[in-house]
């Protein structure tokens, strides 16, 4: 059924050790928290008429849940499993489940990194990657997904 406010709805997905940001690392990952990221990108999505949740979990089963609970429920996915990127085949299985535009984030250019972060388990099944922009990969994960969602319910 049905949102009531009929507002489409996206799912933000945040993966192990991300709820660190800001001080994690910050040469490699800045100094935006996830708090910072989550509320710009809640304040974007009102601007654009969608709704932004969010989730962040250390566990894999917990963002397999998560995906799985968004197929009837929202109409686009932004994800950033981090280290699960490299390691997770039931991750990318899930995603499978879904039909809706998905859009890979990773806060930092993983191609300059080291050799295992070369290879993502997901690229392949999401519409779209953005690496190494920071927190405004986010934001333009966003913009396309909203288009997206727009240009589909112009179509039909
Ligand atoms: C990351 C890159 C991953 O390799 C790493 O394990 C992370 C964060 C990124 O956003 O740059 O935790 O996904």
């Amino acid at each position: 059924m049905s949102d009531i406010t009929d507002r489409p709805r996206i799912l933000v997905i945040h993966g192990p050790n991300l709820n660190f940001l800001g001080t994690r690392e910050p040469e490699t990952y800045g100094a935006t928290t996830l708090a910072d990221i989550n509320e710009t990108l809640q304040r974007t999505g009102d601007t654009w008429g969608v709704d932004i949740d969010t989730f962040q979990s250390n566990h894999e089963g917990m963002i397999v849940e998560a995906i799985q609970a968004i197929a009837a429920s929202h109409q686009g996915l932004i994800i950033n499993p981090a280290a699960y990127t490299h390691t997770s085949v039931a991750i990318r299985d899930a995603l499978l489940l879904l039909k809706m535009p998905i859009v890979e984030v990773h806060l930092s250019n993983v191609h300059k990194r080291e050799p295992f972060r070369h290879k993502s388990l997901i690229s392949d099944v999401c519409t779209g990657q953005i690496v190494g922009l920071g927190s405004m990969g986010y934001l333009l994960a966003l913009e396309f997904i909203v288009k997206t969602i727009r240009k589909q319910s112009e179509s039909a």
